[in-house]
């Protein structure tokens, strides 16, 4: 069965009432949250994007639409009217829940089968099934409640761009790889046999094209494409608010975007978000909190305590030291009594980020515990206590290392592993910004053993480093900054090369050739003899965004149609394999065609 409309119109939206309508001939339709039969009356509780409305029949009422509301199972869509009346036992946990619709007529618009997961709030059903029935999970009215604040967001942010000067302009999908440092989605050309089109991993070429051709201010809402490995803050498809501005330097790009937050978290949550953002260098962010996205909700700060223990009788810690490492701590507040297990596993934890182990002091009331108290003397082990500033009841973690990304990552990593055990943040509401600046321009890989981009490979040196870029390029630092929030980062950018001999000079310490680079990036260098404007710009996580705004932190929950952990769509199902005629029309030949 499924009725047509045959004329009949929507009156209202389901969870528009109160008692103000009380006396209206109203109309409804949605989906069938629950029915009752309770003998002489039935219940049919009415879902719609805007909420649950109690619809009640009687054979009193009316007869026939009585014995027709007792037809329906849950998520059948049906149309009622009626009348609105007062209801008779109020339910307060429901906004609607002081009326109630008195159901003169029911349309069953069409039927439903036992849906597979359940249509409610905070539903606990397996990942898979979720996104194989995700039309279904998209019912659930914490996942519409999701879906309007991103819709919203988008609103807020167009409407700023647009007011403060920005051209929304797309930039294309099938299109060069570009360099932002995953593997590239391709997509083979027909025209073209054995030659491919790449999806773009961010619009950052274009939109820097678009500085050349005078645009002056660009944004876009845009798709962008990596294969990479996932976590539940990335999918291989993901969107980004991306922006570029001519005649600017950092502080330009920074103030317009930290407006453009601003705006979004009051229009969206009603926060105030303090301005001027607070910016600390990189080198800062990762000595005192062992990452380049510190998560400044709480201390636990890392502490160099190399020079208290350079003449310790301790081998590691001598070791590291003379290796040009060093030895570096933590203090967790009121944790000495921490059991002996427990700081076990935290040594298996440390393995994990490389390190060798962990050694320890519990400052207890009455005693100091620590395994490496027998190779210290007295006043080293004041030292550390005092450098550390620890009390009685606090605990002390120490990595020694000889090299020193190995100290500082592990301790960041036990910094947030131990915020996380002891449930530091459990409460927290804030939203806590700050901008990390002064990158370093290129890594070295150990494995191809060359330099690397950082960020890409258009982003403009430090003036005062620039003259490193041949001797020392790893002390060179960027024009570059992150937004970062409660840890995460939410976006990133920098101020570019505009210069076609310091691009060209850039791909050299890459290690491209001069004919590499003109043959990936040509239509830049090119581009670049035509008078290009100084320009920068910036990408926010437009997905990572929306997970901070609707407090969840599995950015599935804010795609309509994710991909799961395999990059694998279980709706869809895609990827799938293709008829053998269309390979043959792009001239391509599958190896494991049959295997799979
Ligand atoms: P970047 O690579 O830092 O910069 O990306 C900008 C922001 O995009 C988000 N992001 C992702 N979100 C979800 N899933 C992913 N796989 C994923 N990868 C990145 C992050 C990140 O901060 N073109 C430059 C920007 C610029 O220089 O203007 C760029 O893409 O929140
Ligand atoms: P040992 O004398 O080998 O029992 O080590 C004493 C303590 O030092 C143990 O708690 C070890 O976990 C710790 N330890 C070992 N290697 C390191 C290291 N690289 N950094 C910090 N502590 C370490």
């Amino acid at each position: 069965m499924g009725e047509s409309l045959r004329g009949l119109k929507r009156t209202h939206m389901c969870g528009e009432f109160n008692e103000k309508n009380i006396g209206e001939s109203i109309t409804v339709m949605g989906w069938v949250q629950r029915k009752r039969n309770l003998g002489g009356l039935v219940f049919v509780d009415l879902r719609d994007r805007t909420g649950i409305l109690q619809a009640v029949f009687g054979e009193e009422i009316n007869k026939e639409a009585f014995a027709k509301a007792d037809l329906v199972k849950s998520e059948y869509c049906v149309a009622i009217t009626g009348e609105l009346v007062r209801r008779q036992s109020p339910n307060p946990n429901l906004p609607t829940g002081m009326v109630e619709l008195k159901g003169l007529d029911i349309k069953i618009l069409s039927e439903s089968e036992t849906p597979p997961i359940y249509i409610k709030e905070d539903l606990d059903a397996a990942e898979n099934i979720r996104l194989k029935y995700r039309y279904l999970d998209l019912r659930r009215p914490d996942m519409q409640k999701i879906f309007m604040i991103r819709s919203k967001t988008a609103k807020v942010v167009r409407e700023f761009l647009n007011d403060n000067g920005f051209i929304e302009v797309d930039t294309p999908i099938m299109t060069k790889s570009t360099p932002e440092g995953a593997r590239d989605y391709l997509v083979p050309s027909r025209n073209y046999p054995g030659m491919f089109y790449a999806l773009p991993q961010s619009p950052q070429i274009f939109k820097q094209l678009l500085m050349v051709s005078g645009f002056d201010r660009y944004f876009q809402i845009a798709k962008c494409f990596r294969d990479e490995d996932l976590r539940a803050n990335r999918q291989p498809e993901f969107t980004q608010v991306d922006l570029e501005m001519s005649f600017v330097e950092e502080d330009d790009v920074i103030e317009v975007n930290e407006e453009l937050i601003k705006k979004v978290f009051k229009e969206i949550l009603d926060v105030d978000v303090a301005l001027p953002i607070s910016r600390m260098p990189y080198s800062e962010a990762m000595n005192k909190y062992g990452s380049d996205k510190p998560d400044l909700r709480f201390g636990m700060e890392i502490h160099d305590i190399t020079s208290v223990v350079e003449n310790c009788d301790f081998a590691v810690f001598k070791k590291a030291i003379e290796g040009s490492g060093s030895v570096r701590a933590i203090k967790v507040e009121n944790s000495a009594d921490m059991g002996r297990k427990k700081i076990d596993k935290l040594g298996e934890f440390v393995k994990t980020y490389k390190a060798k182990g962990l050694a320890w002091i519990a400052y207890k009331e009455e005693e100091i515990k620590s395994p490496i108290a027998k190779f210290l003397k007295e006043e080293e082990m004041n030292g550390i206590l005092k450098e550390m500033d620890a009390r009685k009841g606090d605990l002390i973690l120490i990595i020694a290392d000889s090299k020193n990304s190995v100290v500082l990552q592990t301790l960041g990593a036990l910094r947030l592993e131990l915020a996380k055990q002891l449930e530091i943040l459990k409460d927290s509401k804030e939203f806590n910004f700050t901008w990390v600046t002064e990158f370093p321009l290129l890594s070295y890989n150990e494995e191809e053993q060359r330099y690397q981009a950082e960020h890409h490979p258009f982003t403009m040196p430090m003036d005062e480093d620039i003259e490193y870029l041949d001797t020392d390029p790893s002390r060179v630092r960027a024009k570059a900054y992150d937004l970062v929030l409660n840890g995460e980062e939410l976006g990133g950018g920098s101020i570019r090369i505009h210069n076609t001999s310091l691009q060209q000079k850039m791909f050299e310490v890459l290690g491209f050739s001069e004919e590499d680079a003109w043959e990936r990036f040509g239509f830049l260098l090119e581009a670049f003899k035509f008078g290009p404007p100084p320009h920068g710009g910036l990408a926010f996580g437009f997905d990572r965004l929306i997970m901070f705004l609707s407090g969840t932190d599995n950015i599935k929950d804010v795609i309509a149609f994710p991909k799961n952990q395999n990059a694998f769509c279980p709706l869809t199902e895609a990827p799938n394999l293709v008829d053998t005629k269309q390979l043959f029309d792009l001239g391509i030949n599958v190896n494991n065609h049959d295997e799979k």
